[in-house]
């Protein structure tokens, strides 16, 4: 199957989509052929990456707010997409709030909330309300952006101490989610890449980034590792991607 198909006919949600890593999976994921159902949280943001989409030729891509820190817009997006499709075949939580630290004191109590609420709240809602969707699908998937964060010991980043914590949750989440789920068939995918560029993927530089052993990683390559899970027969469930740090 080639590139520009592997994913016809698969209808994906991604979360966090009006800029850098959500905006490339978007655009990514349409070039492989799948209908796109991308969100930000302020719809010019999603719409503006809807454009470029149809601008490469992509029609089926549709564009939603979805305020990851706002449990009512989080409904509104699940609702506003089951108006459009009766089921989701892939879920992607990539929206999720940075924070810098590594100064517990750094930022502000509202940075605090809102980085948990965004990442940790946020993913575990837009699961929720996406799930009788994706129940709906035959291959149904969730795949969620964590983070090196996410894992017990880590200590490399100089992400805040909230970021940490975000991420935390959603491994816990993710780790539990894909026992119980895993009966009713969805395949519950998470990564835990450490900090990696952005290159823009309608640019020269997503062709031309360094790819070698020495290289920091992509997100060319991240991008390549969702393909990969979310294209294996069903028996082949891959629980989590773990990057070895450069
Ligand atoms: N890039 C990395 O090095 C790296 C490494 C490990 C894990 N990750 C994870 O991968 C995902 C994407 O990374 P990234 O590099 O694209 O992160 P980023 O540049 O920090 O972008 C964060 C994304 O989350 C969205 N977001 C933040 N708060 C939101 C909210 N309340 N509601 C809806 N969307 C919200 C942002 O939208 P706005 O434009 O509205 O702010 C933006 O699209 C994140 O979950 C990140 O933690 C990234």
């Amino acid at each position: 199957m080639s590139t520009a198909t592997a994913l016809a006919g698969r209808r994906i949600v991604v979360t966090g989509a009006g800029r850098d890593f959500g905006r490339t999976l978007a655009v990514r994921l349409a070039a492989s052929g799948a209908e796109v159902f991308l969100s930000a949280r302020t719809l010019a943001a999603a719409e503006a990456v809807r454009a470029e989409i149809r601008a490469l030729g992509h029609e089926a891509v549709h564009a939603f707010v979805c305020d990851l820190t706002d449990s009512a817009s989080i409904r509104a997006c699940a609702a506003a997409v089951a108006e459009r499709t009766d089921h989701v075949d892939v879920l992607i939580n990539n929206g999720a709030r940075w924070l810098t630290g590594p100064d517990l004191l750094a930022g502000s109590d509202d940075d605090v909330v809102d980085t948990i609420a965004s990442g940790a709240t946020g993913t575990i809602l837009t699961v929720r309300n996406f799930l009788p969707l994706l129940l709906a699908s035959d291959r149904p998937d969730v795949v969620t952006m964590v983070s090196a964060c996410g894992t017990a010991g880590h200590d490399r980043s100089n992400a805040h101490d909230a970021f940490y914590a975000a991420k935390s949750a959603q491994a816990g989440f993710g780790e539990i989610l894909s026992k119980r789920l895993r009966g009713q068939g969805v395949r519950v995918i998470s990564l835990y890449p450490p900090d990696f560029d952005n290159a823009d993927p309608l640019s020269d530089e997503w062709e031309n980034t360094p790819r070698e052993a020495t290289d920091p990683l992509t997100a060319q390559s991240v991008v390549d590792c969702v393909l990969f899970a979310i294209t294996q027969p069903r028996d082949c469930f891959i629980k989590a991607f773990h990057f070895e740090q450069v």
